[in-house]
């Protein structure tokens, strides 16, 4: 395994690796490496000849009063548990690097970035597009390997990706939880015993609001209702928001179908964690 922190020394060593014939397969993070990111490693290792590991705390898609700063990094260790997937190359540019002084240009995907998150995290997504379109000219993956936990992102990727006729494949991966349930996250490490328990409030609404569904309740404003009850009881809980969604559109739904997701953001003390699931298929 090699790391690289140069931006024209990987560039180039991509393009040799593509004249040699090979397939690129590329996992996008920010690193602090859980299962989460191991799951999408491990199916980028069955996809391509040289898989590519990107991390990098990338600053565009932090808000002023969000935990940059604070957000947790620890390269070595990340390496040796990249090294247990197999990965070849870990791409760890400074941020000098991948924003000279100067730089002023920005990916916008609109509609999809309008809601959810997007309303919340203003300019969250320009900053993730930006990035992720620089990595992929870097890298030049033939396949890239985003989570679900991050629903709304990987639909906006998915959009830039047709809009912009970037021939890279996109394979969305299940999210990956803790054995209560917990959706895997670095900023989980934020969490006290007691913000992470009332964390758990999450996939405990999931799982009603599944089992609901799936017994018949069709009306998203009762759902939602019902999961805002049970989210609100926790002392600490601050709900961003709580939405059933169309996974194409990401627009409301009233009814539920089989398209019907729900997205939750909500803020346990200063830790924000999010979550979501298909309406319609088994919990968790
Ligand atoms: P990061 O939060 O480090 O996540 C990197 C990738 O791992 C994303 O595709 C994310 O959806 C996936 N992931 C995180 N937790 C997961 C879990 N519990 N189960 C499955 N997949 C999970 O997302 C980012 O970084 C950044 O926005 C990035 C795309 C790298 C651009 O800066």
């Amino acid at each position: 395994m090699e790391l690289i922190q140069d931006v024209q020394v990987l560039q180039q060593r991509m393009l040799d690796e593509r004249a040699a014939g090979k397939t690129i397969s590329f996992v996008p993070t920010m690193g602090f490496l859980h299962q989460g990111h191991l799951s999408l490693l491990e199916e980028g290792r069955r996809r391509g000849d040289v898989l590519v590991l990107s991390i990098f705390v990338n600053p565009t898609q932090f808000g002023p009063n969000e935990d940059f700063d604070n957000y947790p990094r620890a390269l070595q260790r990340d390496m040796d548990l990249a090294q247990t997937t197999g990965v070849d190359i870990i791409f760890a540019p400074d941020a000098s690097a991948m924003y000279p002084a100067g730089s002023a240009t920005l990916v916008h995907v609109s509609g999809l970035t309008e809601n959810l998150c997007g309303a919340s995290r203003p300019g969250h997504f320009d900053g993730v597009t930006t990035v992720v379109n620089k990595l992929f000219n870097l890298v030049q993956p033939h396949v890239a390997l985003f989570g679900m936990k991050d629903f709304q992102q990987l639909a906006v990727i998915r959009k830039m990706v047709v809009d912009l006729n970037m021939p890279i494949e996109i394979v969305g991966m299940p999210i990956v939880r803790e054995k209560d349930g917990l959706a895997m996250s670095s900023r989980n490490t934020y969490l006290s015993d007691d913000l992470r328990r009332q964390g758990l409030s999450l996939i405990t609404a999931i799982r009603t609001l599944c089992r609901s569904a799936l017994a018949g309740e069709r009306n998203t404003a009762r759902l939602i209702e019902q999961a805002r009850e049970i989210i609100s009881a926790q002392p600490s809980a601050q709900i961003d928001y709580i939405q059933i969604c169309h996974d194409l559109t990401l627009q409301d739904m009233e009814m539920v179908d089989e398209h019907a997701v729900v997205l939750l953001a909500v803020r346990f003390g200063a830790t924000r964690l999010i979550d979501n699931h298909y309406l319609l298929q088994q919990p968790a």
